[in-house]
């Protein structure tokens, strides 16, 4: 089973997709977290994505591409791929759509997680995540049980740089204009659901898990 989260920035995609996989028993591969990792370990492509990260911009197709692709027919991802944040084009989902049918795969069906604007800004301003392992916190709406710390491993929290200032506007004006189009792609082959991600976290978990099997059976 291969899943597309489309989501905007704040919407809740990291936060769900890791309990998500779990429940469906597939591998979860996050763009974001993917070019979180290079520019930790200062690689070639991390230096290369980390300026256009830090502005709110997208990463270039020649960059994200075959960093996604590679990642997604790796053997942990034979079995199936929750992907989180990609594709957020629709040259990026033409793309998935040939990777995948290159090994005999498909993308099974495509969830949007809907999130008022105000709540999405609101959410973006709280938010920590772990230095570790990316588990994402919120001082506001989800905060960990010891101020500063990863309740799953224990390691600092920090808030990302592209959490503060425009940048944060510009990412969602990218989502609200451009990877808002998906929404048609995937309509128009009859693959997308949308869930309200406007509740308790928990029950958007169970909305996901029902509407991804009823959709996917
Ligand atoms: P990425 O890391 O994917 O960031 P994003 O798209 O900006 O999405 P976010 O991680 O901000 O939101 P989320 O939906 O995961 O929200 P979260 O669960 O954390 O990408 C970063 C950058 O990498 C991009 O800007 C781009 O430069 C580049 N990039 C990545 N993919 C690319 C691609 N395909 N092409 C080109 N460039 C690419 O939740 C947010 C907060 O809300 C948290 O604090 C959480 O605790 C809280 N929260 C979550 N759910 C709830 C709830 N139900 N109720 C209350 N609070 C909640
Ligand atoms: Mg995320």
């Amino acid at each position: 089973m291969n899943i597309v989260l489309i989501g905007a920035q704040g919407s809740g995609k990291g936060t769900q997709s890791r309990r998500l996989a779990q429940a469906l028993k597939i591998c979860y591969v996050a763009s974001g977290d993917l070019f979180r990792k290079e520019i930790s370990e200062q690689t070639e492509l991390g230096v290369k994505a980390k300026a256009f990260i830090e502005r709110g911009d997208l990463v270039p197709n020649d960059i994200t591409v075959p960093m996604v692709l590679g990642r997604v027919v790796e053997a942990d991802c034979v079995g199936g791929v929750l992907l989180d944040g990609f594709p957020r084009t629709i040259v990026q989902a033409q793309a998935l759509d040939n990777g995948l049918q290159d090994v005999a795969r498909a993308v099974n069906c495509a969830v949007y997680l809907m999130v008022p604007r105000d709540i999405l800004l609101h959410r973006l301003s709280g938010r920590y995540i772990c230095k570790a392992q990316q588990h994402v916190y919120n001082v506001n709406t989800n905060p960990p049980k010891v101020a500063g710390r990863c309740d799953i491993d224990g390691s600092d929290l920090y808030q990302r740089p592209d959490d503060r200032g425009d940048a944060v506007q510009k990412r969602l004006d990218i989502f609200f204009n451009e990877t808002i189009q998906l929404l048609d792609y995937y309509r128009k082959h009859q693959k997308l659901i949308e869930v309200n991600g406007n509740q308790a976290i928990d029950q958007v978990h169970a909305d996901l898990v029902r509407a991804i099997t009823e959709k996917v059976k």
